[in-house]
């Protein structure tokens, strides 16, 4: 939202759908955006919204935009709020019609954008119906601008304010939503406001802004600059927060659900709690609680994100997915910068160091996660239960929650999130916190709902991840697992052999990262050979069977190939039945202490005719002899192989996509980052 800096519609557009870009990951079934359009002359209401919505990706509705030739491109605008939405749908297909935003009315008087999922939509829109207001689409948010402009047009005082009408409506509503609502009657003001659903607000101004002083007015609170320390995990201290008000300089404002829609324009953002509304309003922000309760803080820190535009574009990469497994030995050296001291092997986790007395009485360690997050607590429980001497519990979040699972106050709780949004991980972890367990949020988002309410935690430090398949999110989360092993085996003798070899471990980990991704050209090939398969399966255990999983996942999440994870175990139990000579394999076979029963699974794959891809430690002639084909990777230590293991299947995956003709980034039906249970 601009305020006194012209700008052309076009201008407008162009940031738009540059933020919606920006966004895709998080969706991209079909995308929409609302405007000011055109002031009409004999009309009280001369304002206009014009709404323009497409199926497709973004890039779609960018082309619908020009060919509508609706509205005048060069027309300039002092103030202006637009409206952008990519959708991933949950209620309603994919269409024109079910995406956003959403109005109240075939005159635009409200529309609205919405992230989450409204629970009670149905009895709303019942009572709606019997009210007369039409429904035009199939999902749960077109409630919400029918709902406000019921409100509306049964106000008692002509001079109810905007935030007045969006908080009554906030009242109805049940289930998650990040919303930001737009008027024909509030020409030039936005209002915003979540529960459950991520939210931030940038701050731009015209000019350089004094670090300590950002022009914004809040009603009922304070600003603080806070520049982001990138190694703790707390809540950012408010104890200086000054009241600063706004001065009417010329700002822009942008709402988004999270920072890269943004980072091109500003690096100042400050994140709304569940029950904030904000609203814009003569070039001011101001931001008040829907219920205050006492004692709550009155602050949100302006804080001065260190992300960078660079690390969200591809650069000369095809897809964000391949520059991401490429980035691995860089991502792997920014999760242990300034926490592993290699002369003396001491490991210290910023976010962590005051609660490690309490996390060392505990009866249990319990891994949190949901997809690949889930993974990287497989791979390492094994490492954990060693350097811990704890048991390790690893939980799929929605399995957690659907079990009820038992959970204790000397418990300590970890939840593994890249996005650090993902509904059933923060549900969980609201289920833990209730029950007064020490939660631990592992994420790559500063600033997410999983950071701010766990207790402690550590942030990966990944740098921003683009492509839906998790690639560098996943070694660094294996990083950052390790890591706390080390920590809390610091002061055990008995361990610090063991210790010093995972550190060193680490130390030369990036290089040979460097080694396993120069194979790249070989897994090409071998990928050329599968391509055409309908399925392929993994198989592994010990410390690879996370691999197995991880690969697999990828391979389904982006080339839809049926693959399984199969840990070799269990390969006489029933997967056996599966191998012939047509049944593509690829077996992780490493130098541990699982190598002879691995070798064991080997053998009765190919006694039964398969021809078996395998992964395997350099120079092994005894596995080699019996494979189809071999990928040789670098040794390590043992409980770090599982980092090496998976980047071939990364690769692989990625190349089976491109080869299968598929959008390695936005693979069909998935997004990012889901908000929804
Ligand atoms: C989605 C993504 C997966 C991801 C999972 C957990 O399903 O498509 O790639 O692993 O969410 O996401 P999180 O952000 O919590 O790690």
């Amino acid at each position: 939202l601009n305020y006194r800096v012209p700008r052309t519609r076009k201008e407008i557009f162009e940031t738009l759908v540059k933020g919606l870009l920006r966004l895709e990951y998080r969706g991209y079934d079909s995308a929409g955006v609302a405007v000011d359009g055109p002031k009409k002359t004999s009309n009280d209401l001369n304002n206009t919204i014009c709404l323009i919505k497409k199926k497709g990706k973004v890039k779609a509705l960018d082309e619908e935009i020009y060919q509508k030739d609706l509205l005048d491109l060069d027309e300039e605008l002092c103030t202006h709020l637009g409206l952008a939405h990519t959708r991933w749908a949950t209620h309603g297909e994919p269409s024109a019609l079910n995406s956003h935003p959403h109005r109240s009315d075939k005159n635009n008087e409200f529309v609205v954008i919405h992230n989450g999922i409204i629970t009670n939509y149905k009895e709303l829109k019942k009572y709606l119906v019997t009210k007369g207001y039409e429904f035009e689409s199939d999902t749960d948010t077109e409630v919400i601008p029918k709902l406000i402009k019921y409100v509306y047009d049964n106000r008692e005082d002509d001079r109810v304010t905007f935030s007045t009408l969006v908080e009554r409506v906030i009242k109805q509503l049940e289930g998650a939503f990040a919303l930001v609502f737009k008027s024909r009657h509030y020409p030039g003001e936005a209002v915003s406001t979540r529960r459950g659903s991520p939210l931030l607000i940038g701050v731009r101004s015209e000019h350089e802004l004094p670090t300590e002083h950002i022009p914004v007015q809040y009603n009922s609170g304070h600003v603080k600059e806070e520049v982001q320390e990138k190694n703790s995990h707390n809540k950012p201290d408010c104890s200086n927060a000054i009241n600063s008000v706004g001065d009417g300089r010329a700002v822009e404002y942008y709402f988004a659900s999270d920072a890269s829609a943004i980072i091109e324009h500003t690096n100042k953002v400050l994140y709304l709690e569940d029950d904030d509304v904000a609203v814009v309003k003569g070039g001011q922000l101001s931001i008040h609680r829907m219920n205050r309760q006492a004692g709550e803080d009155p602050v949100r820190a302006v804080q001065t994100l260190q992300m960078e535009l660079q690390q969200i574009m591809k650069g000369n990469f095809e897809a964000f997915m391949q520059k991401e497994i490429f980035e691995q030995p860089e991502s792997v050296v920014n999760t242990m910068r300034g926490r592993i001291c290699f002369n003396t092997n001491t490991v210290i986790l910023g976010g962590l160091k005051d609660h490690l007395k309490e996390i060392k009485r505990c009866r249990r360690l319990i891994m949190i996660g949901c997809g690949t997050s889930f993974h990287a607590a497989v791979a390492t429980r094994q490492i954990l239960e060693e350097l811990t001497e704890l048991p390790v519990m690893v939980e799929l979040a929605s399995d957690f929650l659907d079990r009820n699972t038992p959970v204790f106050r000397d418990d300590v709780c970890f939840f593994i999130s890249q996005s650090g949004e993902t509904a059933d991980t923060l549900m969980a972890l609201r289920y833990c916190k209730d029950r007064g367990a020490l939660t631990v949020g592992i994420t790559n988002t500063v600033g997410s709902s999983i950071c701010r309410e766990t207790d402690c935690g550590v942030h990966i430090n990944a740098g921003p991840e683009i492509g839906v398949a998790s690639t560098k999110a996943y070694t660094s989360q294996f990083v950052a697992l390790i890591m706390f092993g080390l920590m809390m085996s610091e002061d055990r003798l008995s361990l610090q052999k063991r210790r010093m070899e995972i550190i060193h471990g680490l130390k030369v980990l990036p290089e040979l990262i460097k080694k396993v991704l120069s194979l790249d050209e070989k897994i090409k090939i071998i990928a050329n050979e599968l391509y055409q398969q309908k399925s392929l399966l993994v198989m592994g255990r010990g410390y690879n069977y996370a691999t197995c999983l991880e690969g697999a996942l990828k391979i389904k999440e982006i080339t839809y190939m049926h693959s399984e994870g199969i840990l070799a175990g269990e390969l006489k139990h029933g997967p056996l039945a599966l191998i012939d000579k047509h049944m593509p394999v690829i077996m992780i076979i490493m130098r541990d202490s699982c190598y002879t029963k691995c070798q064991n699974a080997l053998q009765q794959v190919t006694a039964r005719s398969g021809r078996p891809i395998i992964l395997c430690c350099q120079e092994d002639s005894e596995v080699t002899k019996n494979a189809y084909q071999t990928i040789e990777l670098p040794q390590t230590v043992d409980c770090l192989q599982g980092i090496l293991s998976v980047i071939p299947l990364q690769l692989m995956s990625f190349h089976l996509a491109v080869l299968r003709g598929f959008d390695v980034d936005c693979p069909r039906n998935l997004a990012k980052s889901v908000t929804v249970e």
